[in-house]
C-alpha cells in the first residue's frame, strides 16, 4: 500500500516530542499513524487492541515496526497519563470512540468510553501541559441541541459533552484543544459504523458484488487519508482556545458519488437505497483550513479511485475479505 496516503504529509520538524494517537487501531488512527511514521514524527498508538489489522493495510512490517504501541482503556485516567508520561508525550490526537450504533447498543459504554475517556485525554493533557490536542468530534454532534433539526444521537449527546467539556478545559485551565467534527469517511480501513456503507460499496465494486448502500442523498465524502491528515495538521503547533470545526471534504450525494465508482469500475453493481443521513453535510472546511492551515484534499473521484486500487490488491492478497 505504499501509494496511499502519499499526498498527506507531515513536517518532522514541526514535532519535537512523539505523538500519542489514541484509538490508534481504528480507520483514523491507522491513517494518522502512516502520516506521522513516513515523515519520521515518532508515534505512539493507544488502543485497546494492539492487534488492530487495520495500521498493516496502510503501512508495510518495517513502518508498522517503527510505532510504540500501548495496550490500554482510554477511560482508565492512570493508563492515559502513565502513556503520556512514560513517552515523553508532546502531543495528543484523540480518536477512540464507540461509533454510533455501539453507542446505542450499550449507553453506558458508550458513555464511558466517549466522554469519560474525553475527560481522562483531557486531564493528561492538563497535568503535563499540553498545548498540542486535538479531539474527535462528530457531524453527529449537531443533533444534540434541544432545537437541532438533525437527528439526536447517543453518541452526538456525548461528543456534544466532549466539546464542552473541551471549552471549559480552556476556560479553567488553559487547555488549548482543537475539536474536528468529521462528516463521513471513506477510505481503506472504515468498517464500522453507521455510514461506513460508502467504503463497502467501493469494496463491493472491487470484489465483483452487488451492493446497495442504505441511504441517499447528500453526504460527505471525507477521505480518511484527508481527515487524518487534519488532525496531524492541528497537533503541529501549539494552539489557543477551545474551538471545534465541521470537516466535510467533498458534499455529494451517494448516487453521485456511486456513479463516478461504476465510471472507474465498469459494471459495478451499486446502488443506493433508503433515506438520507440525518447530519448536516455543509462545505465549511475553510473554516478549520482558516485555524490549523492547509492539510491536503482530494477529490472524489481520486479518493474512489484509490480505494478501489487498494482493494483490489487487498482482496487478492487475502487481506480484506468480500464479504461486505
Ligand atoms: N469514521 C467516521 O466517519 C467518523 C465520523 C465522525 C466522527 N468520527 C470520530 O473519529 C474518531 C475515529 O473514528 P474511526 O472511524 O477511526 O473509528 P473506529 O471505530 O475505526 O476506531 C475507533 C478505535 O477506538 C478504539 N477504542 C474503542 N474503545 C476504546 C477504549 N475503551 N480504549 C481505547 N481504545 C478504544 C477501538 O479499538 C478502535 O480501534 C472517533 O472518535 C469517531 O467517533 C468518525
Amino acid at each position: 500500500m505504499e501509494s496511499l496516503n502519499r499526498q498527506f504529509t507531515a513536517r518532522a520538524e514541526d514535532f519535537d516530542r512523539p505523538v500519542l494517537v489514541t484509538g490508534a487501531g481504528g480507520c483514523i488512527g491507522s491513517w494518522a499513524l502512516a502520516i506521522l511514521v513516513r515523515a519520521g514524527v515518532p508515534a505512539v498508538a493507544f488502543d485497546l487492541d494492539a492487534s488492530s489489522h487495520r495500521p498493516g493495510l496502510l503501512m508495510a512490517a518495517d513502518e508498522l515496526a517503527r510505532v510504540t504501541w500501548v495496550e490500554g482503556d482510554i477511560a482508565d485516567p492512570e493508563a492515559v497519563d502513565r502513556a503520556v508520561s512514560a513517552h515523553g508525550i508532546g502531543a495528543i490526537l484523540h480518536l477512540a470512540a464507540l461509533q454510533v450504533p455501539f453507542c446505542k447498543a450499550d449507553p453506558v459504554a458508550g458513555a464511558r468510553v466517549n466522554v469519560v475517556g474525553t475527560a481522562a485525554v483531557f486531564e493528561a493533557a492538563r497535568r503535563h501541559g499540553l498545548r498540542r490536542l486535538a479531539y474527535a468530534s462528530s457531524v453527529a454532534a449537531h443533533g444534540a441541541p434541544a432545537e437541532s433539526a438533525y437527528l439526536a444521537t447517543l453518541y452526538g449527546a456525548y461528543k456534544a459533552c466532549d466539546e464542552a467539556m473541551a471549552r471549559v478545559y480552556w476556560q479553567d485551565w488553559g487547555v488549548p484543544s482543537v475539536g474536528i467534527r468529521p462528516g463521513v469517511v471513506y477510505g481503506v480501513g472504515r468498517d464500522q459504523g453507521m455510514t461506513s456503507k460508502t467504503t463497502a460499496a467501493i469494496l463491493a465494486a472491487a470484489a465483483g458484488r452487488a451492493y446497495e448502500v442504505p441511504f441517499r442523498g447528500l453526504t460527505s465524502y471525507l477521505y480518511a487519508g484527508e481527515i487524518a491528515s487534519a488532525f496531524v495538521r492541528a497537533v503541529s503547533h501549539e494552539r489557543d482556545g477551545a474551538p471545534a470545526f465541521d470537516c466535510n471534504g467533498t458534499c455529494a450525494s451517494v448516487e453521485e458519488a456511486l456513479e463516478t465508482l461504476v465510471r472507474l469500475a465498469p459494471g459495478a453493481q451499486v446502488r443506493a437505497g433508503g433515506d438520507a443521513v440525518p447530519f448536516p453535510f455543509r462545505d465549511e472546511d475553510s473554516l478549520l483550513r482558516a485555524h490549523i492551515g492547509d492539510y491536503g484534499s482530494i477529490s472524489v473521484e481520486d479518493g474512489t479511485a484509490e480505494t478501489l486500487d487498494a482493494f483490489r490488491i487487498l482482496l487478492q492478497d487475502g487481506r480484506v475479505s468480500a464479504d461486505v
